[in-house]
C-alpha cells in the first residue's frame, strides 16, 4: 500500500484486523470468515476443499433453501418481471410482487399492513430514523441487534440501554425519560447470539406504564416461535402486545429483504420517510417472489415450525445433560459456550475435526469472556443430523476441555 501520509493515518485502523486474523485464523483449517462453502441445495451438508461437512450455523431455520416451492417462486416472477425492478419504490420500482409480499407479510403477521425493504438490517434503520429524531428517546436492551443501534444512532434521538431482558431495569430507565417527545422501546424477539426470548408480557406492561411504544424485531423468530411460526405475541399466547413489528427475509423465509408491519398509517408514514425504502432501489423480483412463495410454505406447513422447536430440544437436551454451557437458549439458536477468543476457534476447529461446522462468533459481537460457536438448528437437519452434531460437539469439547471436569 502507498507510503503517502494520508495512508499512514488509515494504517493502523487497517493493520487491527490483519492482527486479529493472524492469531485467530492461523492456518487453512483455522479458517472461519469468509469460507465460500459448496452448499447441497437439499441436505444441510456443504462441501470445503473437497471435504463434506454437517453445517450446523446456517441460518435457514425451516429449511426451504432451495425448497422447489420457493425455487419456483423466484423463477416465475424472474421469468414475469426481470432480474431488477428499475427504480425506488416511490417511483419506477414498485411491482404487482411487491405488494403481494407486503400483503402476505401483513396477514401472516395479524396486522393491517406491511413494507418490504431491501434488507433486515434497512429495515430497521430506516424504521427507526423515520419515527424519532432528537428529543425522543429510545430505550434498547444491551444485546439488541446493531442494525437497531445503528437506526437509533442515524434518528438523532437519546438513546439509552437497559440490561438483557430486565423489565424492571427498563422501568428505571424509562422514568427518567422527559416527559414529553417520544418513547420507543426495541428488543429482539429471539436474542441472535443467546437463542433466548424477550419476557414479552412484562415489557408490554413497562411500556404501557409510560406510555411508551414497543417495536419488536423477529429476525429470529418467524417461522421458529409459536405454535405456527407467527413469532413473540404467539409464543405469549396470542393478542396484539407489539406495535410495531419488524423481520428478515433473509433466515427462516430463504431469500433476501426486510419488513414492517403495522397500522396502515404507520406503513404508509415509512413508505414516504423510511429513507433506505425511498432511496434505494426495490427488491429484485425473484428475491420478492422467493419470499412470497416461502411465507405461504410457511403458513401452510405449520410442522415445519414444531419439527425445529422439537429438533433444537432435543440437541440442547443432549449437550446439557453432558454439562454443556448453553446459556439461557430456549430456540433454534443454541450457544456452546467456549470463553475466549482463541478458545471459540479452537473448538470450532476441533468440531471441524469431527465433521461438523459450528461457527464461532467472538468480541464484540459478544463479551470477550463468552466468545461461542453459535449453532442454528433448522427443519433440514434430520434425527440422524442431530444426533451426529451432539456427537461431534461434546467429544470435540471434550478434547478442548470445555466439559465439567474435562
Ligand atoms: C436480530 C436481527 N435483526 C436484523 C438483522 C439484519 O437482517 P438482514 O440480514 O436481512 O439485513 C439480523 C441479521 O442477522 C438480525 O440477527
Amino acid at each position: 500500500m502507498t507510503a503517502s501520509r494520508a495512508w499512514q493515518r488509515l494504517l493502523p485502523r487497517i493493520e487491527a484486523i490483519r492482527h486479529r486474523l493472524a492469531a485467530l485464523e492461523s492456518d487453512p483449517s483455522r479458517r472461519n470468515s469468509f469460507v465460500p462453502y459448496g452448499v447441497e441445495r437439499d441436505s444441510p451438508y456443504v462441501t470445503v476443499d473437497g471435504e463434506r461437512y454437517l453445517m450446523m450455523s446456517g441460518y435457514s431455520y425451516l429449511g426451504l433453501s432451495g425448497d422447489q416451492r420457493v425455487v419456483d417462486g423466484a423463477k416465475a416472477a424472474l421469468e414475469q418481471y426481470g432480474t431488477g425492478a428499475h427504480g425506488v419504490r416511490a417511483l419506477a420500482g414498485s411491482l404487482p410482487v411487491h405488494e403481494e409480499l407486503e400483503a402476505e407479510v401483513a396477514r401472516f403477521n395479524g396486522r393491517a399492513a406491511g413494507a418490504v425493504f431491501g434488507s433486515g438490517y434497512a429495515a430497521n434503520v430506516g424504521t427507526i430514523a423515520a419515527l424519532c429524531g432528537p428529543g425522543d428517546t429510545i430505550v434498547v436492551d444491551k444485546y439488541d441487534h446493531a442494525s437497531i443501534v445503528d437506526g437509533c444512532k442515524l434518528s438523532g434521538a437519546t438513546i439509552n440501554r437497559f440490561r438483557h431482558n430486565d423489565p424492571e431495569h427498563l422501568d428505571l430507565r424509562l422514568r427518567s425519560a422527559p416527559a414529553d417527545g417520544l418513547r420507543l422501546v426495541i428488543v429482539d424477539s429471539v436474542y441472535s447470539m443467546d437463542g433466548d426470548i424477550a419476557p414479552l408480557p412484562e415489557l408490554r406492561k413497562v411500556c404501557d406504564d409510560h406510555d411508551a411504544l414497543l417495536m419488536v424485531d423477529e429476525a429470529h423468530a418467524l417461522g421458529v416461535i409459536g405454535a405456527t411460526g407467527r413469532g413473540i405475541e404467539e409464543h405469549f399466547g396470542g393478542g396484539d402486545l407489539v406495535d410495531i413489528k419488524l423481520g428478515t427475509l433473509s433466515k427462516a423465509v430463504p431469500s433476501m429483504g426486510g419488513w414492517v408491519a403495522g397500522p396502515a398509517q404507520l406503513i404508509q408514514h415509512l413508505r414516504y420517510h423510511a429513507r433506505p425504502f425511498l432511496f434505494s432501489a426495490a427488491l429484485a423480483p425473484p428475491q420478492a417472489g422467493a419470499a412470497l412463495a416461502a411465507l405461504r410454505v410457511l403458513a401452510q406447513e405449520p410442522w415445519r415450525v414444531q419439527f425445529v422447536q422439537q429438533q433444537a430440544a432435543r440437541l440442547r437436551g443432549l449437550l446439557n445433560d453432558a454439562g454443556m454451557r448453553t446459556l439461557a437458549s430456549e430456540t433454534a439458536v443454541i450457544p456452546l459456550v467456549a470463553g475466549s477468543d482463541q478458545a471459540a476457534y479452537d473448538y470450532a476447529t476441533a468440531c471441524r475435526r469431527h465433521g461438523v461446522i459450528g461457527l464461532p462468533v467472538v468480541s464484540p459481537a459478544v463479551p470477550n469472556t463468552l466468545a461461542r460457536l453459535r449453532i442454528a438448528v433448522t427443519a433440514r437437519h434430520s434425527a440422524e443430523d442431530i444426533d451426529r452434531a451432539g456427537q461431534a460437539f461434546l467429544a470435540a469439547a471434550r478434547e478442548c476441555r470445555l466439559l465439567p471436569g474435562g
